[in-house]
């Protein structure tokens, strides 16, 4: 099926209100990262298709590779408070957005496009940086071709 032809919720553009909403939630959310080996401190918050914003942030750890990144943690958040339905059933993930102190907007991690393709397949991802700068770019643009069975 492709981005056009489903009816998932995943493809809708949010609006403007949203947008803010969303920066605004990422922003809240990356004051709880947990990033004492890093310093990199990341939020993100995630729109689905029932209207709910769920924010995540990242969380390392000292055995570095257990580190969970925001956007991860806002996928498993919002999966466990019942807020994200499997393909084709439940809510999906319509917009992400991702907020670090970077040069550049902080694009995700391969990691997390693909884990976010499974729960939000055509999303719209804003990319925001401290100094406002933005980058708004399709997760099919991001993660052309993921692995799934869809
Ligand atoms: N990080 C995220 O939270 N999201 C990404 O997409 C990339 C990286 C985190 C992981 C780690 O805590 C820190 O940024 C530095 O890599």
């Amino acid at each position: 099926m492709t981005g056009a032809q489903r009816d998932d919720g995943a493809t809708r553009t949010p609006t403007d209100t949203e947008r803010a909403a969303l920066l605004a939630a990422a922003h809240a959310a990356r004051q709880r990262a947990y990033a004492p080996y890093s310093h990199f401190r990341v939020g993100a918050a995630l729109l689905t298709s029932k209207g709910t914003i769920v924010g995540g942030c990242n969380v390392e750890n000292i055995s570095y590779g257990l580190t969970n990144c925001a956007e991860r943690t806002a996928i498993f958040a919002a999966r466990a408070a019942g807020q994200l339905g499997p393909p084709d059933e439940g809510p999906r993930i319509v917009a992400v957005a991702i907020v670090a102190d970077s040069a550049e907007p902080p694009t995700p991690c391969g990691a997390c496009r693909q884990v976010l393709a499974e729960f939000g397949r055509g999303c719209t991802v804003i990319c925001a940086n401290l100094r406002g700068d933005t980058l708004t770019i399709g997760l099919d643009e991001l993660l052309p071709h993921a692995f799934g069975p869809w």
